[in-house]
């Protein structure tokens, strides 16, 4: 028995090694092959901390018209240009003020995207013709080796179709958006799941563009002050007012009416799924689903959750919106957009 032990034990070690070699090599590949695709005008899905996104050469127009048109997106929706390192930020932005060298510094890699007067190198593709560029530098290691490998700046929007919901898996990306990705870098689950905060750092007053992974009161550490939301309104496709879409109805209730409006809907014959993360009664075509109650586990399940719903033949969605703080601005913003993108096409009511 002690040798057998023993004998696992010794045959187990180098095993293990060599797995773990193994999955080193692979992962060296894997970031050799995006650079190289990234290199010829392809198309490469990379993951990062916030949601996958569709990455292509910032310098390069084809690529960047080949990404417009794999998303399905307007020409004149700006895209976000990553990096390896804040070192690159002088090269693609210019009178950069102190303040965003120490977001920077406080938060890159991280969840946080800087709005900057464009330096003279960013193509008008990138920036959909105007005078700011948007810059980040995401942390999941494998975008980082990429861009670090790459060594110049790289475009990458959410990896999925113009207004659905953005992919938190390399699944999500292929199943959306399938042979129009040339290679897709899977790195698991993105754990922060929701798209960076954007921070305009063009005008005087930093103001936040779009809520996201790093909250207002985070920024304040650095800021200063809690920035407030963006009074000037860029061309921007995440702050349209339908967005981030699930593709079955999103129906949005205060806590205390998610019942009511469940034995609404059921009554309607409508299949419902009730997300919130306490169990109630419920009509019997309604289902609940458990959310995680605390803000960050919920952001980082939230779009992976809705994706899978879609696929469940619900008829209706029903949540309610989180408390505004921390990410909670976030992720009322996104459940919002969503819920407003079905506002359309609901069918009056005829009862
Ligand atoms: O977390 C993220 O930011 C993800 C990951 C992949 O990095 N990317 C992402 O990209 O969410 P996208 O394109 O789906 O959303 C970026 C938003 C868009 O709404 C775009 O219009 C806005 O940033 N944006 C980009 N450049 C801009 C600019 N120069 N001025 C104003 N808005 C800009
Ligand atoms: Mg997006």
């Amino acid at each position: 028995m002690k040798r057998a032990i023993g004998r696992r034990t010794c045959e187990n070690m180098p095993l293990r090694l060599e797995a773990k070699a193994r999955m080193d090599k692979n992962a060296l590949e894997t970031v050799e092959k995006a650079v190289e695709v990234l290199r010829r005008g392809g198309l490469v899905a990379l993951p990062t901390e916030t949601v996958y996104g569709l990455a292509a050469d910032a310098q390069n127009p084809k690529a960047i018209a080949k990404v417009f048109e794999a998303k399905g997106r307007p020409l004149h929706h700006p895209l976000i240009v990553h990096l390896g390192s804040a070192d690159e930020l002088g090269q693609w932005a210019k009178n950069i003020p102190k303040t965003a060298w120490k977001l920077a510094e406080q938060f890159w890699p991280g969840p946080l995207t800087l709005l900057l007067q464009r330096a003279p190198r960013v193509l008008a593709a990138v920036t959909g013709g105007q005078e700011t560029v948007a810059l980040r530098v995401p942390s999941h290691p494998l975008a980082l080796a990429v861009l670090q490998a790459f060594q110049s700046g790289v475009v990458a929007p959410s990896a999925n179709t113009f207004g659905r919901l953005s992919p938190t898996l390399a699944q999500h990306v292929r199943e959306d958006l399938k042979e129009k990705v040339d290679w897709v870098v899977d790195g698991g689950p993105c754990h922060i799941g929701i798209e960076s905060t954007i921070v305009d750092l063009s005008q005087e007053v930093p103001s936040i563009v779009r809520p996201g992974g790093l909250s207002p009161e985070v920024l304040a550490k650095v800021l200063g002050f809690v920035p407030q939301r963006s009074t000037h309104t860029p061309r921007i496709s995440g702050s349209l007012p339908a967005h981030y879409a699930p593709k079955t109805q999103l129906v949005l209730a205060k806590p205390e009416a998610l019942v009511h409006c469940a034995t609404a809907l059921c009554a309607e014959g409508k299949r419902v799924a009730v997300l919130h993360p306490h169990k109630t009664a419920l009509p019997e075509n309604a289902q609940w689903v458990c959310i995680p109650q605390e803000l960050s586990a919920l952001a980082q399940q939230l779009y992976a959750l809705l994706h899978r719903l879609d696929k469940e033949g619900f008829d209706v969605l029903l949540t309610s919106l989180p408390e505004a703080d921390d990410i909670g601005a976030a992720l009322r913003d996104r459940l919002t957009r969503a819920a407003n993108a079905h506002l359309a096409t609901v069918p009056p009511n005829n009862d």
